[in-house]
């Protein structure tokens, strides 16, 4: 019977076929062992010279590793290898063999190298083990606000005008109507969806031209963007804090083998399960401020106080009420407090920094129109934006989620761009 290498443990002493790829080889005495991946999972082989055909055991010795096998064999009950079992070969039968030799060894590469080699480097253990995470946390978004009502729908990537701020915008020529660009986020549209829908989100592609050369930035990136009509900033938070508890559940249920595949201490996602930290922007210059950084009202969290904050808490940190100045021209002043907005920022512990960035929206049309001649962004593109506050103008907010930073936060990636298949970055578009 075909079984996917993750389904033995199912079919002890039962006769299998599986079919993938050659990992390592090893010799023992009259015995020969080998790795084989077939996607779901990795199964040692064992090949005995009594159980095979000769022509089948020489062929043994010719494979390499990443050479492509179709294998029949006996499921044996083995603690010591990985998966609790191994299959005793009593058929290999090789549909490709490569000509030269892999070039992603299990020695260790530079990141270049890596990234270079990308289209193989995602088939070795770990970088699968955060892909598989990474469809899990997508999951997880999609079970828990599907399981609320939420209706997803889908936002255009190619814009007529900025969302975020003019300063990192990929412009493309559109036929005779000029420039236009890549979204940086599906906000806008979201906004007018959830006054059709009432409860929306949208999962898109997200371009930002930044010159930022991090271990947080991709250039293009994976959003997931929640917006809710009549909901305030503090039911926003509300459904954040659930909605990131349902995600590391969900990966710490359901994807055991790959957090222990990536080392994670899982402990101290288990952590992130007690109450969230909140505090103001302002409680958290002071916060910072007590540990020896001199910021005054108006300056922006940089990187660094991001990793300190996230790293002295075990929980995710909200930040919210930034000054009005450095922010998005949407978002809700504070009635109580117009110098600061109804926004929030949440940053991930253990250094991981920002993984969610909200607000409430302004919903009053004079102070959105004046926000954003503030910001020096022009008012006919917006007219359409406009009409959302001039017919039935009701309280809303939203929030988006980067998948990629989420990722790399609960597998603990050293780097963003292992957290999405093909990495799109400042110095790198191939492959
Ligand atoms: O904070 P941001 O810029 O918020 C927005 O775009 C809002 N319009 C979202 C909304 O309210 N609907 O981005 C949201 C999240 C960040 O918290 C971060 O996780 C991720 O998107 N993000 C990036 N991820 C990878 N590379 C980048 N260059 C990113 N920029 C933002
Ligand atoms: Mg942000």
């Amino acid at each position: 019977m075909l079984c996917e290498v993750s389904q033995l443990p199912n079919f002890l002493e039962k006769k299998v076929i599986v079919r993938g790829w050659v990992g390592h080889k090893r010799k023992s005495g009259k015995i020969r062992f080998m790795t084989l991946r077939d996607g779901s999972a990795v199964v040692q082989l064992v090949f005995s010279a009594d159980e095979l055909s000769d022509g089948e055991w020489a062929s043994f010795s010719e494979l390499k590793q990443e050479s492509s096998v179709v294998i029949s064999g006996v499921v044996r009950n083995e603690p010591r290898a990985p998966g609790g079992v191994e299959l005793l070969v009593n058929s290999l039968e090789i549909v490709q063999i490569p000509e030269q030799h892999y070039p992603v060894t299990h020695k260790e590469h530079g990141p270049d190298f890596l990234l270079t080699h990308r289209h193989l480097w995602i088939r070795s253990r770990k970088q699968a083990a955060i892909l598989r995470i990474r469809h899990m946390v997508s999951r997880a978004i999609r079970s828990f606000l599907d399981e609320q009502g939420f209706v997803e729908t889908s936002t255009p990537i190619l814009t007529p005008n900025a969302c975020e701020g003019t300063t990192d915008l990929f412009t493309l020529p559109y036929f005779d109507l000029g420039d236009v660009y890549l979204s940086q986020s599906g906000q806008l549209y979201g906004e007018a969806l959830a006054m059709a829908l009432g409860k929306v989100y949208t999962f898109t592609p997200a371009f930002r031209a930044e010159r930022s050369k991090t271990r947080k930035h991709l250039t293009e990136f994976w959003m997931m963007e929640p917006e809710m009509a009549w909901y305030d900033r503090d039911m926003t938070l509300e459904l954040i804090e659930s909605l990131i508890k349902h995600i590391v559940q969900m990966c710490l249920d359901r994807c055991e083998s790959d957090l222990h595949v990536l080392e994670r201490d899982t402990s101290a996602l288990r952590n992130i399960l007690a109450p969230f930290k909140r505090m103001t922007y302002k409680e958290a210059l002071s916060w910072l401020n007590e540990r020896g950084r001199a910021l005054n009202f108006g300056d922006n969290l940089g990187a660094e106080d991001e990793v300190l904050i996230g790293e002295s808490h075990e929980v995710p940190v909200f930040i919210t009420g930034y000054p009005a100045k450095n922010r998005a021209f949407y978002m809700k002043l504070d009635d109580t407090d117009p110098d600061v907005v109804l926004d929030m920022d949440l940053i991930a512990p253990e250094g991981f920094g920002e993984i969610v960035g909200g607000s409430q929206r302004e919903e009053k049309l004079d102070v959105l129109k004046s926000r954003l001649k503030d910001h020096g962004l022009p008012q006919k593109p917006f007219e359409w934006y406009f009409d959302l506050r001039r017919y039935g103008s009701v309280p809303h907010s939203g929030f988006g989620l980067g998948l990629e930073r989420t990722v790399a936060w609960i597998c603990g990636a050293a780097h963003i761009r292992e957290c999405i298949p093909f990495p799109r970055m400042l110095y790198r578009i191939q492959p």
